[in-house]
């Protein structure tokens, strides 16, 4: 592989599904070598790279010079940035935009970007023509350690996010920790949101770490951000072949989701909570609920808090809360989430830092009362 003056070591791992394995390479400055990695790969010459208006201006010129250097028909196609993209609308604007170009089966869509890029190319491309391959190139700290590992793909829909989707695995996740530079700190605070969420399902040594590094990471030590982004699609590749389709294990991957989804939906998805921020907010309030119902101590859940608080991320909802919040509505929407399942709530929960489980014990009367701690301090 090409290891240009700028480039880091590759470091690799496989996600280990059987026909569907596919590796993440992780490093800093494999943008500008993409094709190298890239071209391996494909069915045919011939790629899409989509991404959207905030990453185009930094990140596209360089790949798509290193596509075009190894022989590769490349095209490109940017989005508006923001959630607003992951929805039905651009979803068929996308595919119709496929369509017209003429994409053929053996033709490769590339999702260069964050989350909401590579849950939208990653479900056109399960779609479109029953099926094309897709490469992820995540751009945020939060697609390179969650989202574009596992195959998760889809849109949001009025009555909820992420509601319609696909699992459609790439087959090649590229990480270039370098195209992070660019991303605004609350962007990169936000993707921390998820870095902990590995530490606390299932490394306490990992949380220990992050105690002690994770300010290097937030502030750009690129050797701790390789190490954080290592460490978490390690931990996320290892649930992920395990219970690929979330009938168990993966479950665990949404610490801190229920919570956290329910406060995005009453901020509209929109700028006043990321999604994670969401997640932080939803992981203190998962050890809390844990502590309140015994299964964990008082002193793990203020570490959870302390570190999170420390970092600079909020723990609480008072910042971003409405007059017209109630606990009920906020129940109400977690019943809506899609792990509900006979109409009962399955929350993660943990017995300790590093030892999250999944329990659906838990009544309504006890959350709602620790959501009415929240909404009034
Ligand atoms: P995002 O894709 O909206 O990116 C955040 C912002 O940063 C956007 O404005 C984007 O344009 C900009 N940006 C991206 N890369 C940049 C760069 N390098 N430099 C400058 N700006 C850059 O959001 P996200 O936080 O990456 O992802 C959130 C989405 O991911 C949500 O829709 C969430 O539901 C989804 N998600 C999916 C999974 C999954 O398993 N599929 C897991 C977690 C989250
Ligand atoms: N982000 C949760 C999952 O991939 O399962």
């Amino acid at each position: 592989m090409n290891t240009g003056s700028n480039t880091t070591n590759v470091e690799k791992l496989r996600v280990e599904l059987g026909e569907r394995s596919y590796d993440i390479l992780l490093g800093s400055g494999l943008l500008s070598h993409g094709a190298d990695y890239i071209k391996p790969l494909l069915q045919s010459p011939r790629v899409v790279v989509i991404t959207d208006t905030n990453v185009a201006p930094h990140h596209l010129a360089p790949l798509m010079a290193s596509l075009k250097n190894a022989n590769i028909d490349a095209t490109s196609l940017t989005l508006p940035a923001g959630e607003e993209s992951k929805g039905f609308a651009m979803l068929q604007e996308l595919i119709e935009s496929l369509l017209e170009l003429k994409i053929e089966r053996t033709t490769t869509l590339i999702a260069l970007g964050g989350g909401v890029i590579g849950d939208l190319v990653g479900f056109a491309a399960a779609i479109t023509l029953r099926g094309v391959p897709f490469i992820q190139i995540p751009t945020t700290l939060l697609s390179q350690v969650d989202s574009s590992v596992g195959g998760k793909t889809g849109i949001n829909s009025r009555f909820g996010k992420n509601l319609v989707g696909a699992f459609y695995q790439p087959r090649l996740v590229l990480g270039d920790i370098a195209t992070l530079d660019t991303l605004p700190r609350r962007e990169i605070l936000s993707g921390y949101g998820e870095v902990v969420k590995y530490g606390l399902i299932s490394d306490a040594g990992f949380f220990d770490w992050l105690v002690a590094n994770g300010r290097a990471i937030i502030d750009g030590n690129v050797e701790a951000r390789i190490k954080a982004v290592l460490t978490s699609c390690k931990a996320k590749a290892e649930i992920v072949a395990k219970d690929e389709r979330e009938s168990g294990v993966r479950a665990l991957l949404n610490l801190g989701h229920t919570f956290g989804h329910a406060l995005e939906s009453e901020t509209g998805y929109s700028d006043k909570l990321l999604h994670g921020e969401a997640v932080a907010i939803g992981s203190v309030m998962a050890f809390d609920l844990s502590q309140r119902t015994g299964h964990c101590s008082m002193d793990d859940f203020q570490k959870v808090r302390n570190h999170f608080k420390d970092i600079g991320l909020a723990v609480g909802i008072s910042e971003i809360m409405q007059s017209d919040w109630t606990a009920k509505r906020l129940l109400e929407h977690m019943s809506r989430d899609k792990k509900v399942k006979d109409g009962k709530i399955a929350f993660v929960l943990a017995r300790a830092i590093g030892d999250a489980f999944i329990t659906s014990d838990i009544s309504n009367e006890t959350v709602n009362g620790m959501i009415e701690d929240y909404l009034t301090n």
